[in-house]
């Protein structure tokens, strides 16, 4: 069964039932065309022959039918039948056998459509009867007529092998050329299938290979056209599996690092606690404000990953509402402002008023915070930090930039990254994990919107955000 079913359903069997079924259509047609044509054409020279033969001696037997001249008769068209290979009968009008070439068929009476249309109007009429032996009968009626009147009705048979035959011999010719044209088919088809499938199954095993676990597997298949379109596309598919499989094993070891950094931290200082009971009291508060520092530190970066993996499985759409985006700049500026005064930095702010956009105002809050607070951790004291926003067409341009630490040319591609942080020692001084820019990015894209960067080392950045005034809601939107 599961052979049959197998067997069947594979596409080398459906080209070859294909070609098989369209090439012996074609040729039951042709050979009944051909067949018929040849018949036609026999039956009707046959038709011809006989005819005018059977005229001819309807003609010469009239007078002496209508004398009754049966002997004389019986002699010659005894001659003419023995020369036609066939039997003569004549019979008088109402259908009654006066003579028989074969001599068996005297006085009966012979009713044949035939013999009835020659007698109603046709000079003659034809058809063909079956005889002894699987044998046909060519059976020829013509009129006999003598001073004007109908006196008789001659029939002329005689046998039709050789019409047979000739049939029988163009079947049997048409059959040969059709066993050669379809082993031809076979094998054509075969090749063609075979070509057809190999890179298919080719591209079955790696994907099999490749569902197994093992995800380096490529395609290697020299095929063209669709098959090769399929094989590349199958290609990028699993080089792009393998990328994100890789950055998914690159991230989770990233996170525990960063988990693991802020807990040896606490284990340390707990440590010391425990080890040394008569600690004085100060150095006892420290420890703890150290402790509950890095508690924050942990509590944030789990935060930042939740927020990062529900905005990777699109758990959390966007909650749109309309919104004022000036009013929120200028809210985050006022919080910040402490931050950056503690910093000894000055916060100047370009704010066009009564932007009003369509987004997440939760996550355009985020985007806000964590570009003014990069901004304020990479400039030293004495710098300046600078918020803008502007509607540009049908979009809302903020731009946040500083004169500070800058980023060099090199970085400015990964600054985007998850974890990724130009100068590790001096980030994680600031308390930073990278992820910061990851999520704003992140949020920005899910807003239709991008995020460029522009900056120089020693000079500052300046990150700029186009959001498009009307956010488009992309899938489903979360309650
Ligand atoms: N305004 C800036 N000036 C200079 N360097 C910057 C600026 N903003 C970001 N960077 C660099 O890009 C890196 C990534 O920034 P990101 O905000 O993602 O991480 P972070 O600030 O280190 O940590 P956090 O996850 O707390 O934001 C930073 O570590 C820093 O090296
Ligand atoms: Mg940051």
């Amino acid at each position: 069964m599961w052979i049959k079913q197998h067997l069947f359903s594979s596409i080398r069997w459906k080209i070859l039932a294909t070609f098989l079924g369209i090439v012996g259509v074609s040729f039951a047609i042709a050979a009944a065309l051909l067949t018929s044509l040849v018949s036609s054409t026999l039956y009707q020279q046959r038709t011809r022959q006989a005819s005018l033969s059977a005229e001819r001696l309807a003609t010469s037997a009239a007078p002496f039918f209508a004398q009754a001249q049966t002997e004389s008769l019986m002699e010659s068209l005894s001659a003419a039948a023995s020369e036609l290979d066939g039997r003569i009968l004549l019979l008088t009008p109402d259908g009654k056998v006066q003579l028989d070439t074969f001599c068996q068929l005297e006085t009966t009476r012979i009713t044949l459509p035939e013999v009835d249309a020659v007698l109603a109007d046709a000079s003659h009429a034809y058809g063909i009867y079956p005889a002894d032996a699987g044998e046909y009968a060519a059976v020829c009626a013509a009129r006999m007529v003598h001073e004007g009147q109908t006196v008789g009705v001659l029939l002329l048979s005689t046998p039709v092998t050789e019409l047979r035959e000739a049939i029988v011999g163009t079947q049997q010719q048409l059959l040969t050329v059709f066993a050669v044209v379809a082993g031809v088919a076979l094998v054509a088809s075969l090749i063609f299938s075979l070509t057809l499938t190999r890179p298919v199954k080719a591209l079955t095993t790696t994907i099999r290979r490749m569902g197994k676990g093992d995800l380096t597997v490529r395609a290697n298949i020299r095929a063209s056209g669709e098959l090769r379109e399929l094989a590349e596309s199958y290609n990028a598919m699993a080089e792009q599996i393998e990328n994100f499989d890789r950055s998914r094993s690159q991230f989770v070891s990233n996170a525990s690092h960063e988990l693991k950094t802020p807990l040896t931290a606490m284990k340390l200082l707990l440590e010391c606690l425990i080890d040394q009971p008569e600690m004085p009291d100060e150095l006892r508060m420290e420890f703890m404000q150290d402790m509950n520092h890095e508690i924050d530190r942990l509590s944030g970066i789990i935060t930042d990953l939740l927020t990062l993996t529900q905005m990777d499985s699109r758990q959390s759409g966007l909650h749109l509402t309309e919104f004022d985006l000036s009013a929120l700049a200028e809210e985050t500026l006022h919080t910040l402002a402490p931050v950056a005064e503690k910093a000894k930095l000055r916060i100047t702010a370009a704010i066009a008023p009564g932007v009003r956009i369509t987004g997440d105002r939760t996550k355009l809050a985020s985007v806000l915070g964590n570009l003014t607070d990069n901004a304020i951790k990479y400039t030293p004291e004495g710098g300046e930090v600078r918020v803008s926003l502007a509607v540009k067409g049908r979009s809302a341009v903020l731009t946040v930039s500083d004169n500070g630490i800058g980023i060099p040319p090199e970085e400015q591609a990964h600054v985007f990254d998850r974890f990724y942080r130009v100068d590790k020692a001096r980030s994680r001084a600031t308390g930073g994990t990278g992820l910061g820019l990851s999520i704003v990015r992140q949020m920005v894209q899910l807003h239709g919107g991008a995020i460029t960067l522009t900056s120089a080392p020693g000079e500052g950045s300046t990150f700029t955000v186009t959001l498009p005034l009307k956010a488009e809601r992309p899938g489903k939107e979360a309650e």
